[in-house]
């Protein structure tokens, strides 16, 4: 076959797949309810590197702050070894078989960091997370950021299983001279992630959201959801909607006079993940935040930091701060409605931050030292 033909025969199956998803979505009966669930399995996966080390401490923190809920069975947790580097390879997956069945199990999954290889990084496997959201449909990402003494207290909704990412590993390199990716915006992924960051908006009485996009440049994809998010704020008439391109976003967030000043942002995949990271090193950094991947049925709670393979190969993993999956287990909580447990988790994870000396190394306290420390201020 030549190039020509085998491009568009790989188009071809790619709008195919795309199309059945777009049914998927339509055929979706909404989000569960939680409250009505007689038991919640809460899946606890290490993932690679730090990642064993931090979620077992967020696991502690999760158990003490629940333990009328264990003890009765109401709760359950489920640990889930599979999910490392190792197996992947050796699967050739970016989720195994028996890993992906053991998380569709559980209702809700505390997630550590997975090492996602790089292009020449040995085989080329997908992203663990990637992968995750989308064979759990995981539509929304919420990650909030704030610095209580600026006045900052945003939440981002990132749309987490379309545009770049959708097909992220499945572009075309049509010969020595040419590659091609794409990207993919459907209306019912995008009305389910304005819909997220509206109701948001309503529920926790934001007055303002931002919608972010490059539609002055990427017409199709971004256009239409520019579009749709607007569609979907007529729904919401007492919020104030607005929306910017993601470069002069990208310069407004460290501009101390503007920022302030938002609240809620809704924004595609790839604008989301760079915006995020922005934001959470006006933060702290990286480390300090945690995110939550939501869809309708499942839904994951991670730290938004790697996997940290030096920590481990210099044998610091002990001194892994565990807050950025402490933070992740507090959004699991308030998730599945435990908003009191919610609370006192983020106080006490306040005081640990005020208290407790991490460096990641043997001059600071352990991961395990912290993590105490947050479970005796509960
Ligand atoms: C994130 C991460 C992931 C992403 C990587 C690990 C695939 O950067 O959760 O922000 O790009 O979404
Ligand atoms: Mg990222």
């Amino acid at each position: 076959m030549d190039k020509l033909e085998a491009a568009k025969a790989h188009f071809a199956a790619l709008v195919e797949e795309q199309l059945a998803r777009v049914e998927r979505m339509k055929n979706d009966t909404g989000a569960v309810d939680y409250s009505k669930l007689d038991q919640i399995i809460i899946g606890c996966c290490g993932g690679d590197g730090i990642g064993p080390a931090i979620t077992a401490e967020a696991e502690r923190v999760l158990r003490a702050v629940l333990k009328d809920d264990v003890a009765s069975g109401k709760i359950v947790f489920k640990q889930i070894d599979g999910l490392t580097i190792e197996n992947r390879i050796a699967a050739n997956k970016a989720i195994p078989d028996d890993v992906l069945a053991e998380l569709k199990a559980c209702d809700i999954i505390l997630k550590g960091p997975t090492t996602t290889p790089s292009k020449g990084d040995g085989p080329n496997i997908e992203s663990a997370n990637v992968a995750m959201r989308r064979e759990l449909d995981l539509f929304a990402n919420v990650r909030p950021v704030a610095v209580p003494e600026e006045g900052i207290d945003w939440t981002f909704f990132r749309e987490n299983t379309e545009g770049e990412y959708a097909l992220g590993s499945k572009g075309i390199a049509l010969d020595a001279d040419m590659s091609f990716d794409f990207k993919v915006t459907t209306t019912q992924g995008t009305e389910r992630i304005a819909r997220q960051a509206f109701e948001f908006a309503r529920k926790n009485g934001k007055k303002r959201v931002a919608i972010i996009t490059k539609a002055n440049i990427l017409k199709k994809t971004d256009g239409k959801f520019l579009e749709l998010c607007y569609k979907v704020a007529k729904e919401y008439p007492e919020i104030e909607v607005d929306d910017w391109f993601v470069d002069i976003i990208s310069a407004n967030l460290i501009n101390e006079k503007v920022r302030k000043n938002f609240q809620v942002f809704v924004l595609p995949n790839l604008y989301g993940d760079i915006i995020t990271d922005e934001a959470a090193q006006i933060q702290g950094g990286v480390g300090t935040a945690g995110s939550a991947n939501v869809g309708n049925k499942y839904a994951m709670f991670e730290a938004i930091h790697g996997s940290a393979p030096r920590m481990v190969e210099t044998g610091r993993e002990q001194y892994a701060n565990p807050a950025s999956m402490i933070k992740a287990a507090e959004l699991l909580l308030r998730h599945i409605g435990y908003k009191d447990e919610a609370d006192r988790v983020i106080a006490a994870l306040k005081i640990a931050n005020d208290t407790i000396k991490m460096t990641g190394r043997n001059d600071g306290a352990t991961g395990a030292e912290f993590a105490n420390c947050v479970i005796e201020n509960l």
